[in-house]
């Protein structure tokens, strides 16, 4: 684990989100979730969403995976807070992995767990609207 988070590997901000993630936990009031995983490796991330104000109020996460998928998960509650949900949903994998200081390329893929997780979640939250 600790060559996995050599710091010539992995950035410093990526590190700090491993080791120190933020909004870890479920989210008993979420107004949306979204539970995805990755095929090849099995890693997983459930997000939760909190709208107020026509904006994300606030998010959490539970994620079984690698430090890039927490650490973009983790980072990701912190992104999304203050935007809409439209714009919420076009942040992309490269917005998340910006967010950790960029990723190795190895391990770019890891970063999708939290742009797909964010994007249904929002889905959902409009189909439901919308029912
Ligand atoms: S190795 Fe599976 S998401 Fe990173």
């Amino acid at each position: 684990m600790a060559e996995r988070l050599s710091p010539d590997v992995y950035s410093a901000i990526l590190i700090d989100h491993f080791q120190n993630p933020r909004n870890a936990g479920a989210m008993e009031d979420a107004d949306a979730e979204a539970f995805v995983t990755n095929p090849v490796c099995g890693d997983s991330l459930r997000i939760f969403l909190k709208f107020e104000d026509g904006v994300v109020a606030r998010a959490s996460f539970l994620s079984s995976g690698c430090p890039a998928s927490i650490a973009t998960s983790s980072a990701a509650t912190e992104l999304v807070v203050g935007l809409t949900p439209e714009d919420a949903a076009t942040l992309s994998r490269d917005d998340y992995a910006d967010a950790v200081g960029g990723l190795p390329k190895a391990k770019i893929h890891c970063s999708v767990l939290a742009a797909s997780a964010v994007t249904q979640a929002v889905e959902q939250w409009k189909a439901k609207a919308k029912a």
